[in-house]
């Protein structure tokens, strides 16, 4: 994978006659956000599905991005809207996810686990993504390259780990990279020209940081433009032997 390439106005795996189709979970999150304004910069893109739970006002005015208020929790509400497309996909991000709550923060330690708060950050940054592979990877279509990513975690990497803390959301971006790597398995038989890949964006001022970033600094505190940029440049750069693997901001692969 090669990262830090400019952007370019079509992904290099991208058929040349293709125009594309792309989703965004999560499209009201800082990230999710920043990922649809920078695909909208894309002329290769005719389509932005941006689901979030409460459609933004002031997203950006263009024919190509339709906002649909969809809880990608429920398997209904995807069953539904999978129903709802009538054109294959080319691209998928999954941008959704969360580190902290009203209700809930990450745990510093063992005994700070709650049973409640763990399956709702398991839900959340595990089920959900899952649950939209369910219902969207059957819309990639089989003849034309595609890629399904989801936003993960650099704290998910077991091999990384030396800190310890944040045993939820560890253990949700864990779990998340092994149903990627299983979606990667199954649509590798299937799509061969499909991948799907676990993305770390860097560490990004947005709410979900907010809490944790006041050690972190200046220049390794990305804007969510700046980490989209970067994440769109992974993408562009995957292969379809990448399917499968956790990819951080500038294309380096993250252990599991
Ligand atoms: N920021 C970082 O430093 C950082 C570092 C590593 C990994 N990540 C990962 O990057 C992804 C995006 O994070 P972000 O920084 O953009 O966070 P964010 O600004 O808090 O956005 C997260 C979005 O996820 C969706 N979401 C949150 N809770 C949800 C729930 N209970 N049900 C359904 N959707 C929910 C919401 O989308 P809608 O508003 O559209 O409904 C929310 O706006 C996450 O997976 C995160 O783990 C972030």
């Amino acid at each position: 994978v090669q990262g830090g390439q400019t952007a370019l106005l079509m992904f290099a795996w991208q058929d040349a006659d293709s125009k594309l189709r792309v989703v965004v979970a999560g499209s009201g999150g800082g990230i999710g956000r920043a990922l649809v304004d920078a695909l909208l910069e894309r002329p290769g893109v005719a389509r932005i599905y941006a689901l979030t739970r409460r459609p933004d006002e002031g997203a950006a005015a263009d024919s190509r991005l339709e906002q649909r208020q969809v809880d990608i929790g429920s398997d209904d509400a995807l069953e539904a809207l999978a129903a709802s497309m009538s054109e294959p996909l080319d691209l998928v991000i999954v941008a959704s996810g969360a580190l902290h709550s009203e209700t809930f923060a990450p745990e510093r330690r063992s005994r700070d686990l709650n049973a409640a708060t763990m399956l709702e950050v398991l839900r959340i940054n595990t089920v959900v993504p899952a649950l939209i592979g369910k219902h969207l990877l059957p819309l990639l279509d089989k003849r034309r390259p595609a890629v399904f990513a989801a936003l993960s975690a650099r704290v998910g990497s077991i091999g990384d780990n030396r800190l310890g803390g944040w045993t939820s959301y560890r253990a949700s971006k864990a779990a998340l990279n092994m149903v990627l790597r299983n979606f990667a398995i199954e649509y590798g038989r299937s799509h061969p020209r499909a991948i799907v890949a676990g993305l770390h964006p860097g560490t990004v001022d947005t709410e979900l940081s907010k809490p944790f970033t006041g050690r972190v600094p200046a220049e390794q505190l990305f804007t969510p433009a700046h980490s989209a940029a970067c994440l769109l440049d992974v993408i562009d750069g995957l292969k379809p032997e990448d399917s499968g693997g956790v990819f951080a901001w500038d294309g380096q692969p993250i252990p599991y």
